[in-house]
Order: structure tokens, then sequence, then C-alpha cells
């Protein structure tokens, strides 16, 4: 099986379209098939971290690393069983892959070679458009909404595959893809390629999960408000409209403002008493859901691996940190703005018979980072993002890589 799947991957990957049906009946060893424990869940173990995952959206489910004084915190939000992801109704996209197009399309709609397509809406409904006025992470069965296959489980890491079928959510053409998360000493690796097998499409992935680095342990604040972010390369955002519609302009995030976390780390709740924030994401909405540039050309070439973190988040309670290494040229963060109590937490997270925390998540206790390209890039012709973010047979695949390293910072102080 796993080695179906490798040869299959290679050919896919240097660009030749192969049958993956095809592939997986060839004759190999025989390889057990993958065991999930018995709340469904897949998981694989690195030095001093180990993680949970399940088929639904390819999703994250449990991250396990211990805390400064030694103690094990699980610091992504998520479900207890792999059943419930399909069950729950408020599909809050816990640590899944949104596809094939994550992010927000305006009017769900976009031109490709002269031809408009028109794409599933389910954002934003008003009377004269009840199903939304845009689309949000691939549409309303959009690939977190689906079960992956598991194509490859070690101890270390999961490979999940999905085949998204042609004109599915209105997207034109089948496109075939494959997750990989590996884990290593103290880090979290990802590999996403998807490669368009019959027509040109745009794609465009991420990994939607949410962190509070406390594990809601935490017995002053259950919020995320003090945790410490930083983006070094982010002096310019993506303007948006009051729906969180890319306008097509480009803004400075000025030293000091709310949206600058590139010139100093700052706590995510650091500007929230300033009025600038009311309506940062969105209406009547204060937070942020927010499309950071990330700008490293000028400092001469890198090499994404080694050449410092795109972004860095920290907690001075637990001591974790984490630095994210990637090759992608955006930087969405959301501090969950859109919370109010009532989801679960896990029970490996939390505190447990602690009147003055309820075992939910609150407004603003956790936080959204996906790395990914500039929002909506396929409606702005003028920001050039085409070879990004359209892809077609026989041409190069879509790749998205990124590296998530932990470590303990107890300098770590609010700033
Ligand atoms: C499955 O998980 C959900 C949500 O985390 C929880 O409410 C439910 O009790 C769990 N079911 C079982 C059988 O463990
Ligand atoms: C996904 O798989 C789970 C079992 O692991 C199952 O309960 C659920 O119905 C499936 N969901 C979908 C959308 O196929
Ligand atoms: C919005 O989408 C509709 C349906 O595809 C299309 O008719 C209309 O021209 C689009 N509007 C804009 C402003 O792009
Ligand atoms: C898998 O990883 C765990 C945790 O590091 C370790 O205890 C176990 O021995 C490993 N199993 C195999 C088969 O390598
Ligand atoms: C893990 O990394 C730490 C420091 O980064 C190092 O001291 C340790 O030897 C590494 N462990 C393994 C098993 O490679
Ligand atoms: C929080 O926990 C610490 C360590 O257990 C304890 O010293 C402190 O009093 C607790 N604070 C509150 C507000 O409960
Ligand atoms: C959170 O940060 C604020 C502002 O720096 C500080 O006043 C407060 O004590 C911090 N709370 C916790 C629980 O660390
Ligand atoms: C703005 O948000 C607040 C708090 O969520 C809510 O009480 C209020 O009704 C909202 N106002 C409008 C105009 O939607
Ligand atoms: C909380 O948010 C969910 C999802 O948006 C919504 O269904 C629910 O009604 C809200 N609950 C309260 C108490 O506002
Ligand atoms: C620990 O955090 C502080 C404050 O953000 C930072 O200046 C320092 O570089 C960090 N240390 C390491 C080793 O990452």
């Amino acid at each position: 099986m796993r080695l179906d799947w490798l040869s299959g991957a290679t050919l896919l990957l240097s660009g030749v379209c192969v049958n993956v049906a095809a592939s997986r009946s060839q004759k190999t060893v025989e390889k057990p098939v993958p065991k999930p424990d018995k709340d469904g869940k897949y998981w694989i173990h690195g030095q001093g971290i180990s993680a949970a995952f399940v088929p639904y959206g390819a999703s994250v489910s449990n991250l396990l690393i211990k805390d400064q004084y030694g103690i094990q915190r699980d610091v992504v939000t998520g479900f207890d069983n792999a059943t419930y992801y399909t069950l729950d109704r408020q599909h809050p996209h816990f640590g899944g892959v949104p596809g094939r197009y994550a992010n927000r399309i305006k009017n769900s709609s976009f031109e490709l070679d002269g031809q408009s397509y028109q794409i599933t809406a389910n954002e934003n409904p008003t009377p004269e458009h009840p199903a939304g006025l845009d689309t949000l992470h691939g549409g309303p069965d959009g690939w977190d909404w689906r079960n992956f296959t598991v194509v490859a489980h070690s101890n270390t890491s999961i490979t999940f595959s999905i085949v998204d079928p042609d004109g599915k959510e209105g997207f034109p053409g089948e496109v075939v893809s494959f997750i990989t998360y590996t884990l290593g000493n103290m880090t979290w690796d990802f590999k996403m390629v998807a490669i368009p097998t019959t027509k040109k499409t745009p794609i465009m992935l991420s990994s939607h999960t949410y962190w509070n680095l406390d594990g809601f342990a935490n017995n002053e604040t259950q919020s995320v408000l003090n945790h410490t972010f930083y983006l070094p390369y982010s002096g310019q955002r993506v303007a948006v409209d009051n729906i969180l519609i890319p306008t097509g302009d480009i803004v400075a995030n000025k030293e000091g403002s709310v949206n600058d976390f590139w010139s100093a780390p700052k706590q995510i709740g650091r500007s929230f008493s300033d009025p600038e924030l009311e309506g940062n994401c969105g209406f009547n909405c204060t937070g942020y859901d927010n499309c950071w540039l990330v700008n490293r050309d000028q400092d001469g070439p890198y090499d994404w691996r080694l050449d410092g973190f795109v972004a860095r988040l920290q907690s001075a309670w637990s001591g974790i940190q984490l630095d994210v290494y990637s090759d992608q040229e955006a930087f969405q963060m959301y501090s969950c703005n859109g919370q109010n109590g009532s989801m679960a937490l896990k029970k490996t997270q939390g505190l447990f018979d602690n009147p003055k925390f309820p075992r939910t998540i609150p407004q603003y206790g956790c936080v959204v980072l996906e790395v990914e390209d500039w929002v909506d890039g396929i409606n702005q012709p003028e920001w050039q993002r085409s070879s990004k973010q359209i892809f077609e047979p026989g041409g190069d695949p879509y790749v998205l890589q990124a590296s998530y390293r932990f470590s303990i910072n107890s300098t770590a102080t609010p700033l």
C-alpha cells in the first residue's frame, strides 16, 4: 500500500498524470492496514511531541507537548472522537485542510481564460442571496467537510489523500491531493501537494489549526490575548471590506498601529482597547481575522527552512513557543472572535472542577494561524498571483510546505 502510494506520488510529482486507482491495484508487498485508536484517531510520535489526526478534513485533533514545568498540554482545539467531526453542526474548521480554495472568494465567482465560474456560496447570507454573498474555505462541502483516505501511516508520519471531482462546488476539473504530516524533534512538518488531472483550476490550501498554548489549563485566563505574536516579515496586509472580502488594495501596518506585529513581538490583546481595532475583523467585530503579506525577497535569496520563522506565538504562562517556518507568502491570523462558549473543550484540555472557567472555548480563547497565499488572488489579477494559485494538468503541482517548531522559552514575558 505504502510503496504503491510512493510510486504513484513520484509519478504525479514529476508532472505525469497517472490514474491513482490503477497505481493502487499494483501488486506489492503486503502492508498492515493503518489502524486508528478506539476514538478513530491516528497517532504519530516525535521526540517530545505526539499528535493525532482524523480522516475528516485530514484534521489534526490533538497535539501534545510538555510545558516549562514538564506537564503535558494539548495545544490545539478539536473533538474527542473522529465520529463527532461529521456530527458537529457549528463546523469551525478545527484543524482541517480547507480546499480546494482556502479562505474567501468574492461574489463566489472568478474568471479563467475568459470563462466565468460560479462557486457554491456559504457565507454572509442575505434575503437576496440566501446561500451567501461569498464562498469560504471551498464551499459548503469543501475538503474539510469530507473524509480523506489514509494512504500511509508510520510511527512518525501520516499521509492522507482526497480526489476532488470535476465540478464539485463549481470548481473546474478533478484535483488529486496528498497531505503528509510528520513529527520530529519537537517539530510538526507538513507538505500539501495537489494536482489537477483534467482542467485548469484555482488551488489554495492551508492548515486551519486553532491554538491555545496553555491547553486551556491556565487558571488566570482561558484567552489567548496574553499570548505574544510576532510576524517579522509582515509590514503589509490585504485590505478588506466589512465582510472580509479583499478590496484589492495592499495597505501598510504602520509602526504602533493595531495590525503592527512586525516591528516587535506584541501581545495579541495589546490593542484591544484601541478604537482602531473596532471593525478590524469585519462589521461590528473587534479583533483579528486578517491576511498579512510575508515579504522576504528584498533580503536576498532565502531558504524557508533555515532563514527565519514567518510567525512566532508564545505563552509566558506555559513557556511554550511555536515558530512557524513556511514557503507561503501570506499569513492569516484569526483571534477566535466568533467563539462564544458553545464549543466544548476536549477531555485532554482545560481545568476540572474550577467554577471560574466552564469547560468550553470562550471568545478569544484560541488563535488560528494559516500559512497560505494572498487571499482571493484569483479575483485580483493586478496582484499577479496566477503562478501561485492557478494550476493545470501537466504543469507544476500545487505545493505548500511548513515546519512548526516548538521550544520552551521561559523568558517570553508578555509585551
Ligand atoms: C465524541 O466526542 C464528542 C465531542 O468531543 C463528545 O461529546 C462525545 O461524548 C464523544 N463520544 C464518545 C462515544 O466518546
Ligand atoms: C467520516 O468517517 C466517520 C468514521 O470515522 C463516519 O462516522 C462519518 O460518517 C464519515 N463522514 C463523512 C462525511 O463521510
Ligand atoms: C457576481 O456573480 C454573479 C453570478 O456568477 C455574476 O452574474 C455577477 O456579474 C458577479 N458580480 C460581480 C460584481 O462580479
Ligand atoms: C513509536 O513512538 C513512541 C513514542 O516515541 C515509542 O514509544 C514507540 O516505541 C514507537 N514505536 C515504534 C514501533 O517505533
Ligand atoms: C532534540 O533537539 C535538542 C535541542 O534542539 C537536542 O539537544 C537533542 O539532542 C535532540 N534530540 C534528538 C533525539 O535528536
Ligand atoms: C493558579 O495555580 C497556581 C499553581 O497551581 C496557584 O499557585 C495559584 O494560586 C492559582 N491561581 C488562581 C487564581 O487560582
Ligand atoms: C495579560 O496581559 C495584561 C497586559 O499586559 C496584564 O495586565 C495581565 O496581567 C496579563 N494577564 C495574565 C493572566 O497574564
Ligand atoms: C454588535 O455586537 C454586539 C456584541 O456581540 C451585539 O450585542 C450587538 O447587537 C451588535 N450590533 C449590531 C448592530 O449588530
Ligand atoms: C454561538 O455561536 C454559534 C455559532 O455561530 C451559534 O449557533 C449560537 O447560537 C451562539 N450562541 C450564543 C449564546 O450566542
Ligand atoms: C524567547 O522570547 C524572547 C521574547 O520574545 C525572545 O527575545 C527570545 O529570542 C526568545 N528566545 C529564543 C531562544 O527563541
